[in-house]
């Protein structure tokens, strides 16, 4: 709706800001005109109720402004691109990977030199963990921010990053970094200066005096890391005060009641869009606003300023897409797309941790009911949103699907949770998996599991014993997950490693600043001798290195597997094989994973039934089918998958 008194703060802040709503600001102009009336009502809907509340919006109309003013040439001209292209983030072209700098190469300056290595794999967005300053031994692995504007030194500087970025821009690389939204280090200059006794900085944060409020808060809220942080408030000595730390102890929540808190992390958000993000992973939003008396997550405001957000950077930033880092129940994950008139104005992007963990457990069981039971939720996705789909990440796997979908499969959820706990963490008779369980919770039994992709499949038992069929099988285990990353939908992100069989690594055992974390055993240092491999036929870093680059090359020549809303799943027929058919205009691509041990059998009535030809092509074994009136049958061998089109 159009408002006169909004419409001429614009103007206000344009002239403070010297800018002219000329040409060379039409576009911005326009889009704020546009938006500005929404961007109010979200506003309000937070912080209306704020004495102040007036100023306080014209404090965020400046911020804009200035994030629209230090947008530099070459990034107006990119927004102008990808706003032409409309959704660029749903092609098929994009496939990511996700990377902790120092360990896959020590220096954002060396990273330049791995971009051959990336490019040849296929992967053109990249993720880099955080970087930004951040207490040694009390990192979280980057996620405890002491300084949001300086990267450590460890891995270089803001202009290291500019030429990294430039470098990436000219091989039509994306660039996706994380902000924390949710908390920073202790030792930011904030939380120092709230310890210091600073009362507008204690504001900043959740502190409070004694235990009553801290008491009331935890009778609600779950905890995150039960094992190594348990609680979520942690006694600051030098305040005396009692620190809301939902994540480890030296994590400080944020308070985003405190307006101040949400204007100052906007600016912060415009300052990564400046630096050339192309996404924007903001880490763990579920969490952001808590309130007495709920478990603090996933709240209808958490949600409000994610929309706010999403509309502030549309105005500004434009080309700047968002993932929301929601790991969350899958009756939840829908509402991060928005809902309602912000329908697919919230987040352009979240991760799909429902599907990812389905497939863990369909490769556990050998049956694909409950991923099944799941898709009724997952397929209602909005249309101009995207997935990010992977099969592991620096976190753990957590088994966050609801019972009910369990349940209707046939098992009882508690029962099959702790035989796929058990199954991964190699605590199962036939397991193969070398996993472990992270933050076992003795209150409730809850666990989530660690561990890399090829232990989990069963690479590193096979290779200590040497047996070299073993060997094989896993690395079929690990091809058809990432194929079926690679299909279901969304952007795939392969975790750094896994594209060539990273087993555990221990060593993190020795690391005080790690140890009590066991999910860095599966955060590898990359050994560059042992990624020499992928040049020398029929080693294992090979074999893994050349099916992923085929799976992302096969994907990047099939229109139809771009995310348009174009799944469709298959009515099931055979229990061990998960099948969808992905369609764009008349182009389809029907998709067949056997999650069993044996070969399973798809029968001739599927392919009628969805009016497929008799004649096919599978794309990945190169291979032509007749499944008509004399074959009645496909056949698929153990862990195998296709990649099937009809024939004309
Ligand atoms: C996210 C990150 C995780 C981190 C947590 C706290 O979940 O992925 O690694 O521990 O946020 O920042
Ligand atoms: C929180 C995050 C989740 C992460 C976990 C840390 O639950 O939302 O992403 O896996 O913390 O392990």
């Amino acid at each position: 709706m159009y408002n006169y008194q909004l419409h001429q703060k614009i103007g206000i802040g344009l002239q403070k800001a010297s800018l002219k709503t000329d040409t060379t600001n039409l576009s911005f102009y326009s889009r704020f005109i546009a938006n500005i009336s929404s961007i109010h009502s979200l506003f309000s809907e937070l912080y209306g109720i704020h004495q102040n509340a007036d100023a306080l919006f014209d404090s965020l109309v400046d911020t804009i402004i200035d994030a629209h003013k230090n947008r530099s040439e070459q990034l107006n001209d990119i927004d102008n691109l990808k706003s032409e292209k409309g959704n660029w983030f749903l092609s098929n072209e994009l496939a990511g990977m996700s990377l902790y700098v120092d360990r896959f190469c020590g220096t954002l300056n060396n990273l330049a030199t791995k971009l051959d290595y990336l490019k040849k794999m296929g992967i053109n967005v990249l993720h880099l963990m955080p970087f930004f300053e951040s207490p040694l031994g009390e990192s979280d692995g980057g996620y405890a921010v002491s300084h949001f504007r300086k990267p450590d030194k460890r891995y270089g500087t803001l202009p290291d990053l500019e030429k990294l970025r430039e470098r990436m821009s000219d091989e039509n690389m994306y660039l996706m970094l994380d902000i924390v939204l949710n908390h920073t280090s202790h030792k930011h200059e904030w939380a120092a200066k709230a310890k210091a006794g600073d009362k507008k900085y204690q504001d900043f944060f959740y502190m409070y005096d004694d235990r009553n409020i801290p008491d009331e808060f935890e009778k609600t809220m779950p905890e995150i890391f039960p094992e190594n942080a348990p609680g979520n408030f942690t006694y600051n000595s030098e305040s005396n005060k009692w620190v809301m730390t939902v994540f480890h102890n030296y994590q400080w929540d944020l308070n985003y009641a405190n307006p101040d808190v949400f204007i100052t992390m906007m600016d912060t958000i415009f300052f990564y869009a400046n630096l050339g993000v192309d996404i924007l992973r903001i880490d763990a939003p579920a969490f952001i606003w808590k309130q007495l008396g709920t478990t603090c997550q996933n709240l209808s405001q958490a949600h409000t300023i994610l929309s706010l957000i999403k509309l502030c950077v549309e105005v500004a930033t434009p080309g700047m897409a968002l993932l929301g880092e929601a790991i969350v129940a899958p009756k939840e994950i829908m509402n991060y797309f928005g809902s309602g008139i912000y329908k697919a104005k919230e987040c352009d992007f979240a991760y799909n941790a429902t599907q990812m963990a389905l497939q863990w457990d369909a490769l556990a069981t050998g049956e694909t009911k409950v991923m099944l039971a799941a898709q009724p939720i997952l397929s209602q996705k909005p249309f101009g949103t995207s997935w990010i789909t992977y099969t592991r990440c620096h976190d753990d796997i957590g088994l966050g699907y609801e019972d009910n979908m369990i349940e209707k499969a046939g098992f009882n959820a508690y029962e099959h949770r702790n035989f796929l706990k058990n199954y991964y963490s190699g605590n199962f008779i036939d397991s193969v998996s070398k996993g472990a369980l992270f933050s076992y919770n003795p209150k409730n039994g809850d666990a989530r599991i660690s561990g890399t992709l090829a232990s989990l499949c069963g690479l590193e038992k096979a290779i200590e014993e040497k047996n070299e069929e073993d060997i094989n099988t896993s690395i079929n285990k690990i091809l058809l997950m990432q194929s079926f990353s690679c299909f279901i939908g969304g952007l795939p992100m392969v975790f750094y490693g896994d594209e060539v069989g990273y087993t555990n690594d221990y060593s993190f055992l020795n690391d005080e600043g790690k140890r009590y974390d066991n999910r860095w055993m599966h955060r590898p240092l990359i050994d560059w001798e042992k990624n020499k491999n992928i040049e020398r036929k029929g080693t294992v870093e090979e074999r893994i290195f050349s099916a992923t680059k085929k799976l992302l090359s096969k994907r990047k020549k099939l229109p139809q597997v771009a995310d348009l809303s174009n799944v469709t799943w298959l009515t099931p027929h055979n229990v061990h094989v998960a099948g969808f058919i992905r369609s764009k205009e008349n182009k389809r691509l029907l998709c067949l994973y056997n999650f069993s041990n044996k070969p399973s059998s798809v029968t001739w009535f599927v392919f009628r039934e969805n009016k497929f030809s008799y004649k096919l092509y599978d794309h990945w074994s190169g291979k032509n089918y007749k499944v008509g009136s004399d074959d009645e049958y496909l056949m698929i061998e153990p862990y195998q998958f296709c990649l099937i089109e009809e024939m004309p």
